[in-house]
């Protein structure tokens, strides 16, 4: 349809047929159904009729190219206009073929890989007939007692950037001409990431400054990719619900960034402005979210109820409503759903790709890419003659998708225990206790199993529902019985490996402790077992790196590398011995840093040498560093460089990761890594909130993470 003829649409509305546009359902509310899809907030009573259903624009959880050609073609012989609906479903990190998590797939640094995840798993959601994904989210996690750290990328605003790009790019690539592709909703916005506590859908408040300066970017990258929608945040900002905040949503999303796409709020979060204390009824609820420029509601029906009678009343224009409408009209005509309501939904495309050898492929390599090594006391690799133990709750275990695992499922799923089995000749399995309970026998038996071995992996973890949405924990050490099993492991004084299976960084201390070697494997997804067995053996060389701080412990949290120096930092050469920033009973620094993971190759790093000692506005300054692989072990070395602003008009972070290269390393071979600092890249939000750059001294690190580095200054004239 052209413009015009979409506007034409418009005009032969009812007010009743425009409102249905913005109301979302979930799939047992629609006849064509057959099934309730997946259901991922709370269900209650809508007080919608069979009127309000046929004039409703979209679905929510909905898969399966039969299942939505069915109710597709259920809905549009009801719906006078003949307007199809719109299917949308949270396809966050795989649609059958599951990727790692979000939280993982960060530790790759891998921007290619992290594409292809999201283009593999559009390929399979749209020939499944679903039109949206809800995702990326974005949100910028530094708080691991919040459960859904795991679909976030991490806490450095630059990488999340990189990530929240590639995966628009993967999921949605060009709509106008790419099949097998699904628009994508970047969210929560905004600032989903920082509830006080850690809590879910908890207060956030923070300045501007702080909100611009790490909260914003990658939103507006995403943005910037081209994605089509945005997902409204739960969270208040700075006092007001971001489902209603009109500054928030109109102010800087639309105006001051042009986003001119559908705007939807989250599960209830049009309603929620009650509770939340901002909107007396549903009426009022309906006029903030309108009024703030939220297009669809999704499963409640403020909207529905009340949008009407707010327009014949005066106190909304029809236009407010037609803008919202026209929207989504216009994002049906792009998915070319006026011509093709079942799009790219076939069950021989299904057949075809889903789960695909070359899909499993794909989600193993990622996973391997994603898996972070720890700790290595000549340990690992594994020798596959060696005789294996695998004890653990994670030693034969399923649950190793994590949370928004759409089709995910146990029987498509590759343990643990069945990657190793592939790959070494002896290998024996006991589970030695559960999650959180344990019992005598189960222990005695892995104990005796281990005591045939040569070496003892421990597999060990959360359940998944520990972490994602409202999955928030106050401690975040893994539960008694666990560290239990890996201390009566250690003691049997073999060489013992900890791999772990968990949504959020954890307080590692003991398992540091009582293993010689400590594997993060995040939930790595379907080719999980298969991807953890390739790092143990040494198929694939670790070269993951943390892309959020692993805490000392839960007392340090919020815990960041990005963090500001203070008026007393403990590092100064003049410190004192106590009136400094400084806890009594730990250290400041976290346990392991942001952009730290270890190899079984050893690289070293040369001085950093830098073109000049001052630059102007104009000019790129060139940083190079030689890194050589001193090992007999090939190797992938991610460089990172980072850079302090050294005096600000506000105050500056010590480090900010500026740019990053994943190195490929013969034994032997030294490379020249070559990083471009411009005048953009330094700069910064002002009091003011410009955000400019300021002459002065500055300083670039280089180096194998955010503490490990090599420094020198320069000025920016
Ligand atoms: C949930 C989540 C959101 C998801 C939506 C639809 O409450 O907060 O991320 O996309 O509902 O499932």
């Amino acid at each position: 349809m052209t413009e015009a003829q979409l506007k034409d649409l418009l005009t032969q509305m009812t007010t009743e047929e425009k409102v249905g546009q913005l109301l979302q359902l979930a799939t047992p509310f629609f006849k064509g159904a057959s099934d309730r899809g997946e259901i991922t907030g709370p269900m209650e009573n809508m007080n919608i009729n069979e009127e309000d259903i046929k004039h409703t624009g979209s679905v929510l959880g909905a898969s399966g190219a039969r299942e939505t050609i069915n109710i597709q073609k259920t809905h549009l012989e009801e719906n006078r206009l003949g307007i199809p609906l719109l299917f949308m479903s949270d396809i966050i990190h795989g649609f059958k073929t599951i990727f790692p998590v979000p939280l993982a797939i960060g530790c790759s640094w891998d921007i290619e890989l992290a594409e292809k995840s999201a283009a593999v798993a559009a390929k399979e959601a749209a020939a499944s007939g679903v039109h949206v994904t809800f995702a990326p989210m974005v949100d910028l996690s530094r708080d691991p007692r919040w459960g859904r750290v795991m679909e976030s990328t991490g806490e450095d605003p630059h990488l999340n950037s990189q990530f929240a790009r590639a995966f628009v790019r993967g999921f949605q690539g060009d709509l106008d001409n790419d099949a097998h592709k699904v628009a994508s909703c970047v969210k929560h916005f905004a600032a989903y990431g920082a509830p006080e506590g850690g809590r879910d859908y908890n207060t956030v408040d923070m300045s501007e400054w702080m909100l611009r300066e790490n909260y914003l970017p990658a939103y507006k990258a995403a943005l910037e990719e081209g994605c089509e929608m945005v997902m409204t945040a739960f969270n208040i900002l700075n006092g007001i619900p971001a489902t209603g905040n009109e500054s928030l949503m109109r102010g800087i999303l639309r105006e001051e960034w042009g986003f001119d796409g559908v705007l939807i709020s989250d599960w209830g979060a049009v309603k929620e402005l009650i509770p939340h204390g901002v909107a007396e009824d549903q009426k009022q609820a309906a006029e903030l979210a309108l009024k703030a420029g939220v297009d669809i509601e999704m499963m409640t029906s403020c909207y529905t109820n009340h949008v009407q009678e707010l327009i014949e009343e005066g106190s909304l224009e029809e236009s407010t409503l037609d803008e919202g409408v026209l929207r989504i009209l216009q994002l049906k005509n792009k998915l070319g759903l006026f011509d093709n309501p079942h799009r790219f939904a076939s069950e021989e495309d299904e057949k075809k790709y889903i789960l695909s050898p070359e899909h499993r492929r794909a989600s193993r390599e990622l996973a391997a890419k994603s898996i972070v090594l720890l700790k290595n006391e000549d340990v690992l690799p594994l020798n596959a003659e060696k005789k294996v133990a695998l004890v653990g709750p994670f030693a034969s275990n399923t649950d190793i998708l994590g949370p928004w695992s759409w089709g995910g499922s146990a029987e498509d799923t590759v343990t643990v225990e069945t990657g190793l089995n592939q790959q070494l000749k002896d290998l024996a399995v006991a589970k030695g206790t559960d999650l959180r309970d344990g019992n005598e026998e189960d222990l005695k038996a892995a104990l005796q199993t281990a005591e045939q071995a040569d070496v003892v992996v421990v597999a060990l973890g959360e359940h998944s529902d520990w972490s994602g949405e409202a999955g928030c924990l106050a401690d975040i050490r893994l539960p008694e019985v666990q560290l239990d099993l890996l201390k009566k492991m250690k003691q049997l004084g073999k060489p013992v490996v900890a791999v772990l299976f968990n949504g959020r960084p954890l307080d590692l201390r003991e398992v540091t402790e009582h293993a010689d070697a400590v594997v993060e494997a995040w939930y790595p997804g379907t080719e999980g077992g298969n991807a953890v067995a390739d790092i143990l053996l040494g198929k694939v060389n670790p070269s993951a790196k943390l892309s959020m701080s692993m805490p000392y412990s839960v007392g340090q949290v919020p815990v960041y590398y990005n963090s500001y120096s203070t008026g007393r930092p403990k590092d100064a050469p003049d410190a004192q011995e106590r009136y400094v920033s400084q806890y009594l009973d730990i250290p400041n620094e976290p346990l392991f840093p942001f952009g730290y993971g270890l190899s079984y190759s050893q690289f070293e790093y040369g001085e950093l040498q830098l073109s000049a000692d001052r630059m102007t506005k104009e000019d790129t300054l060139t940083v190079t560093v030689d890194v050589t692989n001193v090992s007999d072990i090939p190797g992938e070395e991610v460089v990172q460089l980072y850079v302090r602003d050294n005096v600000g008009q506000v105050v500056r972070p010590t480090k900010e990761l500026k740019d990053f290269r994943k190195v490929a390393l013969q034994p032997g071979h030294t490379e020249t890594v070559t990083f471009q600092i411009t005048e953009p890249q330094l700069r910064y939000y002002h009091a003011n909130m410009e955000h400019t750059s300021d002459p002065g001294e500055f300083t670039v690190f280089v180096g194998t993470n955010s503490q490990d580095v090599k420094a020198k200054r320069f000025r920016l004239e």
